[in-house]
């Protein structure tokens, strides 16, 4: 028996563990610190009523003979897929087919799932800094991996350039780290760089529902001929709270075709044989998001967070130092204030603040001296931290 030994080329653990491993050492040896985490992405409201009503309905349903349900369908309930393809055409003008829409247990999931149908000869691209999962699931695979810097200049918004040389891009837009997210120019870019190599490019949307800007974009599949080189990922996650509880759909356009293959058949060969589905109540639940009281009661929570984002960046703007994202996304991007390393202001932070973020060389080497602030915590919490920032660098 021989071991997958491309693991051994990923770093030791996922960044998010590091970053909950320094932390609880610090809480251990320092019992009375008060410390509040903006670090990891995720949420503190709770599920919101329409989704919870849904969900004890669906678990009420299956504790009756009449009404129980067993395996569902692999892409997920028809139920589900119609209320996606319904939320794209209302909230981005996108028409989808349900057919074309795969329910899975969450975006992170899918993304390292869809390389099972992606040759490991392909050369990937990523932007950095980028999300941990894009680079790590490839190396897990041995693919070849180039990068493409983001930078202050760009705005962390690198655009493409004939010298790339790429089979599958990842774009990730708003983005996760940067806060930073393409308008129709910047994509436009991007598509007609696809089509014109054959590539495909991965767009992960996680973060969609905090765009207000008309200028940006929402769906990649807004963009004329993204149909014929996109896969788009998305998730419940942010836009409901469902990081615990997990739901999330990927879209495989019926145009999509490489080596003469719809890969919508692919995907769909593959979730037949590996995945069972997300459960019948979870799937309510998710449907209940796309009601009119639900997508209310989401915008109540999404502003909520939005409030956090403008404390975060008043803080910023007051201590003069610079930023992207915070506007039309959940996380701010900084300048490790005097020339720090990210690892060093994260210790200084914790240590003198009791404040824990993100440090940018996590998501990777164009990561180094830049920090990631979410805005997904509590908003006394997350006003205290920004005031001890505040103190700690005026
Ligand atoms: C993050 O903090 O980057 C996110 O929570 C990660 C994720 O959504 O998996």
């Amino acid at each position: 028996m021989k071991i997958n030994r491309n693991y051994l080329d990923l770093k030791e653990s996922y960044l998010f563990s590091d970053i909950a491993k320094k932390t609880a050492a610090y809480k251990a040896a320092n019992p009375d610190a008060d410390i509040i985490k903006l670090g990891i992405g995720d949420v503190t409201l709770p599920l919101c009523k329409a989704v919870t009503d849904a969900f004890h309905a669906a678990v009420s349903e299956m504790g009756e003979k009449e009404t129980f349900r067993g395996y569902g369908p692999e892409q997920g309930y028809g139920f589900l897929r119609d209320a996606i393809r319904d939320y794209y055409k209302s909230e981005d003008g996108v028409e989808l087919d349900s057919d074309e829409i795969f329910v899975s247990d969450g975006a992170k999931s899918d993304l390292g799932n869809i390389l099972d149908i992606l040759s490991k000869d392909n050369t990937v691209l990523v932007p950095d800094p980028v999300y941990p999962v894009y680079v790590d699931t490839n190396v897990m695979d041995g693919r070849k991996i180039n990068y493409i810097a983001g930078n202050a200049e760009n705005g962390f918004l690198p655009l493409p350039d004939d010298s790339l040389e790429a089979d599958v891009i990842y774009i990730c837009s708003p983005n996760n780290p940067t806060g930073a997210a393409y308008d129709h120019a910047g994509l436009r870019k991007w598509v007609d760089y696809a089509l014109g190599r054959g590539a495909l490019i991965l767009f992960d949307a996680a973060y969609e529902s905090f765009i207000t800007s008309k200028e940006l974009v929402r769906s990649i599949y807004e963009i004329e001929g993204a149909r014929k080189c996109a896969i788009e990922f998305c998730s419940f996650s942010k836009i409901a709270g469902f990081t615990g509880t997990r739901c999330g759909w990927t879209i495989v356009p019926a145009e999509l075709e490489f080596d003469g293959v719809q890969l919508k058949k692919l995907w769909l060969r593959r979730q037949t044989t590996k995945f069972n589905g997300v459960s019948y109540p979870v799937q309510k639940a998710a449907a209940a998001v796309f009601t009119p009281e639900g997508l209310s009661q989401i915008r109540e929570n999404l502003d909520y967070y939005k409030q956090n984002a403008k404390t975060i960046t008043d803080a910023l703007d007051k201590l003069g130092i610079w930023y992207t994202g915070g506007v039309n996304s959940p996380y701010i991007w900084l300048r490790c204030p005097n020339n720090m390393g990210s690892w060093e202001f994260f210790d200084l932070l914790l240590t003198k603040a009791n404040v824990v973020g993100t440090p940018g060389a996590g998501f990777g080497a164009m990561g180094e001296g830049f920090f990631r602030l979410t805005a997904f915590g509590d908003h006394d919490r997350t006003r205290e931290a920004a005031d001890r920032i505040v103190k700690l660098l005026k």
